[in-house]
C-alpha cells in the first residue's frame, strides 16, 4: 500500500482532471487543529470555470472515495479542503511500513545506470569549503540512487592535467622530491601551490623551464611523467584522508581525473570537426551553439582547443560527455558542481546533444549548488582573506562536539566519548550543508550546527538515541519489532501524528531523489523528530497503561529509530547507539 499522501493524491487528481483538464492540486499539511492535509487547487480551477472556489471544492469532495478514507472533511469559504485520515488508513499503511525492511520505499521500477561526477578537487590545492558541499551532497545522491535501485557509477573528476603542472613539476625539482612530496602528504597543499606561484613569478628562467615540462608532460616524456605522478599520488593520498574524515563512500577506484580524458580529447575535436560543428574563431577551435550570446548580444563561442593548440576544461568536459553516454552507456549523468560553472555545463550539454552524444537533454543534469559564506554573509574567508581548509573547519566541529561531549556524556569512556565527539562534529557539519536547500548559500556558523536543539545532526541523531535507550532500559531488542506485522493503536493525538509521519518516509525520499535534493529528506526527518519527541513527552512506552499500548508504543519508538538510522544513513551521517 502507498503513503497516504500518495493515495489521496491519486484519488483528488482525476477528481479535479475531471474539471479541468491537466489540473494539479497540491496537498500539504494542514494548518488547522483536527487535520491532517489540506488541498489547495479549485482556488485556480474555480477561476477558469468561472465559478467560486468552494463550490468547485465541493465538487472534488464529492470524489469516489474520499469520504472511506478521512473522518473528516472540510471544505472552506477560499475553497481549501481539510482533510483528516480515518484512524484505520494510518494504521493500515504504518502496518505495511513496519512489515517492509525498506520501511515502504520500493525500488525504482526500473534500474538506471547513473554517472555521479562529485567532488573533484585539484592536485597541489588544498580543499575548501565549495569542496564540502560537492562532496557531501554527491555522496548523499549516490547513497539514494544505490538505494532506490539504481546502478551508480561515482567518478572522482580530480583536476590532474593543464598547463600549471608544468610550474608544479619544476617546483617540485628545485625543492627536491622528497621535501616536496611531504609537504603534499602531510596536507601543506596550498603552501606548495603558493611556493611554485612565486617562485614562478618571479623568475623567467623558471617559467621558460615550466613551459618546456608542459610540453615533456604532454608528449609523455616518462621522467615528467614520474615526477607528475608524484604529485598527484601525494595529493590523492591527502585527499583520502579528508574522505575518511568526512565518512564519504570514494576510493581510490572511483579517480577518473582530468589526465584521463586526454587521451580523448583529438578524437573528440576529430567528431565535433566532421559534424561541421567546429568554427575557427582566430586560430582557436570553436562550437557556437544557438542561444548563447554575451551581454552584449555576440555569439559566444565554447572554446574546444586553444589557438596554441592546448586543449582546455571545455574539451575535457566534452570528453566527459562522450565518455559517460558512449563508453559507460550511462542513463543519466549528473554533475554535482557549484553553481558559478552553470554556464560551462550548460554550453558543454548543448554541444553534447548537437553532437548526438547526450541522447536527450533531460538525462545530463547540473546538479548545482550555492556558496557557504562566512558570519558575514560574504565568502567565507580567514581574517587574512585566504580561503578556509576543510580539514581545519572539520577538525574544529570535532572539537566543539568533544567538549559537548564531555559535559553531556560524562558517564560514557574516553574511546566511546571520541567516536561520539566525531559522529556529532562530522554529522553536524554534514547535516547543515545537506538540510539548506542546494540552490541557497548558507552561512558556515558551528554554534548553530552542533546544537542539540533545532533543525540539527545532532538534534535527530539524539532522538533516536532516545528510541533505542527506551529498548535497552527494557532488555528489548527494537529489531523484534520492525520487519513484522504489527497492530498500532493511534488513540492519543500524539501517537497518531508519529504514526501518520512514519508513514511518510517513502514520498519524502521519493521527492528528494526526484528533484536531486536532500534537504527534502532532510526536512521530512526533522519532522519526524519533532513528532517523536512530543509523543515521547505525551505518551509513557514502558509505563503505558496496557500491554496492548505498550505493545504498540514500541512499535512507533523502534519504527522511529529505523526510519531516522535509515535516514541518516542516505544522507551519510553516523547514528550512534548512545549520547
Ligand atoms: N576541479 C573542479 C574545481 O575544483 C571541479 C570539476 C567539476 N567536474 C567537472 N566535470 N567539471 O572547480
Amino acid at each position: 500500500m502507498a503513503a497516504p499522501e500518495q493515495i489521496l493524491t491519486s484519488l483528488l487528481k482525476p477528481a479535479f482532471d475531471r474539471l479541468v483538464p491537466g489540473a494539479d492540486p497540491m496537498l500539504r499539511p494542514s494548518s488547522r487543529e483536527g487535520f491532517d492535509f489540506q488541498v489547495n487547487g479549485a482556488m485556480a480551477a474555480a477561476k477558469k470555470l468561472g465559478r467560486s472556489p468552494a463550490d468547485v471544492a465541493a465538487d472534488v469532495v464529492r470524489a469516489e472515495g474520499l469520504g472511506s478514507l478521512c473522518s473528516r472533511v472540510e471544505v472552506t469559504p477560499q475553497g481549501f479542503v481539510n482533510l483528516r485520515l480515518a484512524d484505520d488508513l494510518i494504521v493500515a499503511c504504518l502496518g505495511d511500513v513496519a512489515a517492509d525492511a525498506r520501511l515502504g520505499v520500493a525500488p525504482a521500477s526500473a534500474s538506471l545506470k547513473v554517472v555521479v561526477d562529485y567532488s573533484a578537487p585539484n592536485v597541489a590545492k588544498e580543499m575548501h569549503a565549495g569542496h564540502l558541499r560537492t562532496t557531501v551532497i554527491g555522496d548523499c545522491l549516490c547513497r539514494m540512487l544505490v538505494f532506490a535501485g539504481h546502478h551508480v557509477i561515482r567518478e572522482n573528476h580530480v583536476g590532474d592535467w593543464g598547463t600549471q603542472f608544468g610550474m608544479l613539476i619544476e617546483h617540485l625539482v628545485d625543492v627536491g622530491e622528497t621535501s616536496g612530496a611531504h609537504e603534499l602528504s602531510v596536507g601543506d597543499l596550498d603552501g606548495f601551490y603558493r611556493q611554485a606561484r612565486a617562485a614562478f613569478d618571479a623568475s623567467p628562467e623558471m617559467q621558460e623551464r615550466s613551459r618546456r615540462r608542459v610540453v615533456a608532460l604532454q608528449s609523455g616524456d616518462p621522467d615528467t611523467l614520474r615526477l607528475w605522478r608524484i604529485l598527484v599520488e601525494e595529493s590523492l593520498r591527502y585527499f583520502d584522508e579528508v574522505y575518511d574524515k568526512l565518512g564519504v563512500e570514494l576510493t581510490r577506484d572511483d579517480v577518473v581525473g582530468e589526465s584521463f580524458y586526454n587521451p580523448m580529447l583529438d578524437e573528440v575535436v576529430a567528431q565535433l570537426d566532421s559534424k561541421g560543428l567546429l568554427v575557427d574563431s582566430d586560430g582557436a577551435k570553436c562550437v557556437f551553439v544557438e542561444g548563447w550570446t554575451t551581454r552584449e548580444g555576440t555569439p559566444l563561442p565554447l572554446i574546444v582547443r586553444k589557438s596554441d593548440g592546448g586543449y582546455g576544461y571545455a574539451a575535457t568536459d566534452l570528453a566527459t560527455l562522450w565518455d559517460r553516454f558512449g563508453r559507460l552507456g550511462a542513463d543519466i549523468a549528473l554533475y554535482v558542481v557549484g553553481a558559478p560553472q552553470a554556464q560551462h555545463l550548460a554550453m558543454c550539454f548543448d554541444v553534447a546533444l548537437k553532437a548526438g552524444w547526450l541522447p536527450s537533454p533531460e538525462r545530463a543534469v547540473h546538479v548545482s549548488f550555492g556558496s557557504v559564506l562566512g558570519p558575514d554573509r560574504k565568502m567565507f574567508k580567514t581574517r587574512a582573506g585566504k580561503t578556509f581548509k576543510l580539514v581545519d573547519l572539520l577538525d574544529e566541529a570535532v572539537e566543539r562536539a568533544r567538549a559537548a561531549v564531555s559535559s553531556r556524556s560524562a558517564e560514557l569512556d574516553v574511546d566511546e566519548r571520541e567516536d561520539l565527539a566525531r559522529a556529532i562534529g562530522i554529522g553536524a557539519v554534514k547535516y547543515s550543508d545537506l538540510s539548506t536547500d542546494r540552490a541557497r548559500d548558507y552561512v558556515f556558523d558551528l554554534d548553530r550546527m552542533i546544537s542539540f536543539d533545532g533543525n540539527t545532526g545532532p538534534y535527530l541523531q539524539y532522538a533516536r538515541v532516545r528510541c533505542l535507550s527506551i529498548f535497552r532500559r527494557a532488555g528489548l531488542d527494537p529489531a523484534d519489532f520492525v520487519g513484522v506485522p504489527v497492530e498500532v493503536g493511534v488513540g492519543e493525538p500524539a501517537e497518531r501524528a508519529l504514526a501518520l509521519a512514519l508513514t511518510g518516509f517513502s514520498s519524502a525520499f521519493a521527492s528528494a531523489i526526484e528533484t536531486w535534493s536532500p534537504h527534502k529528506l532532510c526536512a521530512y526527518l526533522y519532522d519526524l523528530a519533532v513528532v517523536f519527541t512530543s509523543f515521547f513527552e505525551a505518551c509513557p512506552v514502558l509505563k503505558a497503561p496496557d500491554e496492548t499500548t505498550m505493545r504498540s508504543r514500541l512499535t512507533l519508538c523502534a519504527l522511529t529509530a529505523a526510519v531516522l538510522g535509515q535516514g541518516l544513513e542516505l544522507l551519510g551521517i553516523d547514528s550512534p547507539e548512545r549520547m
